[in-house]
């Protein structure tokens, strides 16, 4: 068996672990990343909007009710049981055994300190070893080095551009696709 298989709680980590979703501690978090510009642009290519907090509890609340297919989680500090981001599904197909996620460590003080890497090291244990899955996708923008530098260091390749395909501040910007196959993940540890 190799070293990426889980042989503690699969949620934890030494920096952070996954955990489920508290509705209140999401709203009041949400409301404060929102307002960062920075971070919005990192997540979105849609002109960022800025929601009331009565909007982005109806959506927390909504989004939190329905069964969710693709599983999702909060990203805490070990430390202090922090809430720092999130981490989560999207594009799931079982049929294929691949998905796409996406990861936001909404606290700025803690970009580039390796906790948003340990969340998707760990989400990936939990895509192969629980979900079974055969590959797993992303695409980030071409303008974001650090994210482009975590996912290569969890083992994901570049797989493809959309060149030019993102305009930010008067300069075009390629869609980045990157992927790992189980077998370069089971090669990672
Ligand atoms: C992207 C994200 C998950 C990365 O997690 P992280 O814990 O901050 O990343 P790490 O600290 O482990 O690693 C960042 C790496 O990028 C490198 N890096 C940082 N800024 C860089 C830059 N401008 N150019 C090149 N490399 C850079 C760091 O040196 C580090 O590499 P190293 O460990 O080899 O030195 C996190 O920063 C985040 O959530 N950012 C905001 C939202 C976001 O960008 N989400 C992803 C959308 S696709």
């Amino acid at each position: 068996m190799n070293d990426n298989y889980p042989k503690q709680n699969l949620f934890e980590g030494k920096l952070v672990r996954l955990t489920a979703e508290d509705p209140k501690s999401l709203v009041e978090a949400n409301i404060r990343w929102g307002q960062n510009s920075a971070f919005g642009r990192l997540l979105d290519d849609e002109p960022l909007r800025l929601w009331s907090a009565k909007k982005i509890k109806e959506w927390i609340d909504k989004e939190l009710e329905r069964e969710p297919l693709e599983p999702s989680f909060s990203i805490r500090t070990v430390a202090d049981d922090r809430l720092i981001g999130f981490i989560g599904a999207w594009g799931l197909s079982w049929a294929h055994g691949d998905t796409f996620f996406g990861i936001g460590i909404g606290e700025e003080d803690l970009w580039g300190k390796g906790y948003g890497t340990e969340a998707l090291q760990l989400f990936l244990r939990y895509a192969f070893c629980e979900m079974n899955l055969r590959r797993v996708s992303l695409n980030v923008f071409g303008y974001n080095p650090r994210a482009i530098r975590s996912y290569e260091k969890c083992g994901f390749k570049i797989e493809g551009r959309q060149r030019q395909a993102l305009l930010r501040d008067g300069q075009r910007w390629d869609m980045i696709y990157m992927g790992i196959l189980r077998e370069e993940w089971e090669n990672t540890a």
